[in-house]
């Protein structure tokens, strides 16, 4: 029996949106179920892609507080400088720009759920503020006197290792301690292969309905062959992966050979990551890893050849003397040992900045605009990228594509 009263009863996949038969998920799908009338905040891990968002929703949707609201906060893309005012509201006049005083995501999630995502990547002292929240239950607005009260439940979600970042002082301990009263992992796809023929079929289905598509089917040597992929982005990958066959193969039934000819010809980032089949998860994922640098540091040296080819003629090039890209430079004009520049002292500064341009942007186009993927690839934080892109107004950029 459940707390109210009504008998208790197994949800299926389909109530829950979370598909699969794996002892994993129906494990997680059992404490979804045990969790979701409570108010216990939960932690959800996993990769990029790994269903963090789906499972969060279903917990609210399964709670009591499904009648009010779920706000998703992703701690990552927002700027550190704002974080905090769109978290906690401010008062009229806080700070320039504050005309009017503004309620934060706390009071706007009040009797609902609060999905912090990215939570490893909040600023520490944001941390401090979201720890006092859990703990009286009221804070104040930036700027402001008179404590908010709410009542609102905490699921965070991160693809971080958060023992680590604690370890390393970047994430504090009481709080960890905080949200992690029930912790959810969810397994790359990699792990639970035996999950990939339903969910192919269940993004089948979806995507067809969706596009009015008389589709054929999938042959069981062509379901075999999406199981032999690693699938990287997980889930997301799977299921735009599902998308793009159904839809370039008309509908056609669709063979082993037709998904080997697809994975060839993908072209974002993962699909040029395809990695060999049958071997070990740690050897495969160590070929990711160098597939991934021998992009960059083409990418790096295509940078390189760009920047040459749009220096102004004021920049001497003369023999090495200064530590340089020594790297293979695929296409260069300009030979290596040639490469070496010593800028005037009027260096101008657009030269350096189109380069920073032309580099974002091809992560960008490399990742499909996944600005997750893309921060990654250039190694820098999510939030950058969010700030550079709004700097280079590459939104727009992207709409005119
Ligand atoms: N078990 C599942 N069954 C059906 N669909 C799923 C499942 N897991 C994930 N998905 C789908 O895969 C996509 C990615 O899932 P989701 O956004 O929840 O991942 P995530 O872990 O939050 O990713 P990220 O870390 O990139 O934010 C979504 O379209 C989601 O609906
Ligand atoms: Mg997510």
């Amino acid at each position: 029996m459940t707390s109210n009263g009504k008998k208790s009863k197994i949800f299926s996949s389909d109530e829950m949106g979370i598909i699969g038969n794996s002892p994993v998920i129906q494990q997680i799908r059992a404490i979804i179920q045990q969790i979701a009338p409570t108010n216990i905040p939960v932690l959800i891990l996993g990769e990029s892609g790994s269903g963090k968002e789906l499972v969060a929703r279903a917990i609210h949707q399964h709670s009591t507080r499904s009648k009010n609201r779920m706000i998703i906060v992703n701690c990552g893309a927002i700027p550190e400088g704002i974080l905090e005012s769109e978290l906690f509201g401010h008062q009229r006049g806080a700070f320039t720009g504050a005309v009017e005083s503004r309620k934060g995501y706390f009071e706007l999630a009040d009797g609902g759920t609060l999905f912090l995502d990215e939570i490893g990547e909040m600023p520490l002292e944001t941390q401090v503020k979201v720890l006092r929240v859990l703990e009286d239950k009221e804070f104040l607005r930036v700027g402001g006197s008179t404590p908010q009260k709410v009542d609102v439940r905490i699921i965070a979600a991160t693809n971080r290792d958060l023992g680590a970042a604690v370890k390393e002082g970047e994430f504090r301990l009481d709080l960890y301690y905080r949200i992690n009263a029930v912790k959810i992992v969810l397994p790359p796809l990699r792990k639970r292969k035996e999950d990939i023929p339903l969910l192919v079929k269940k993004f089948a289905k979806e995507i067809c309905a969706e596009n009015h598509i008389d589709f054929k089917g999938f042959t069981p040597e062509a379901l075999k062959a999406f199981q032999e992929y690693s699938w990287p982005g997980n889930i997301r990958e799977l299921k735009n992966f599902v998308q793009m066959i159904i839809i370039l193969e008309k509908g056609e039934s669709i063979t082993r050979k037709m998904v080997y000819e697809h994975f060839g010809q993908q072209e974002t980032v993962d699909r040029n990551l395809l990695v060999p089949l049958n071997i070990p998860t740690d050897k495969a994922e160590r070929e990711l890893i160098y597939r991934v640098l021998l992009e960059l540091r083409s990418e790096i040296a295509q940078i390189k050849d760009f920047l040459f080819s749009n220096l102004p003629a004021s920049h001497k090039v003369l023999p090495s003397s200064l530590p340089v890209w020594t790297g293979p430079v695929r296409n260069s004009r300009i030979p290596v040992e040639e490469a070496t520049i010593v800028p005037e002292t009027d260096n101008k500064i657009p030269t350096l900045e189109k380069a920073e341009k032309e580099l974002i942007l091809r992560a960008l186009d490399k990742s499909n605009w996944n600005k997750r993927k893309a921060a990654k690839l250039l190694d820098i934080s999510e939030r950058t990228l969010y700030r550079k892109i709004k700097e280079y107004d590459f939104d727009n950029y992207k709409k005119i594509q």
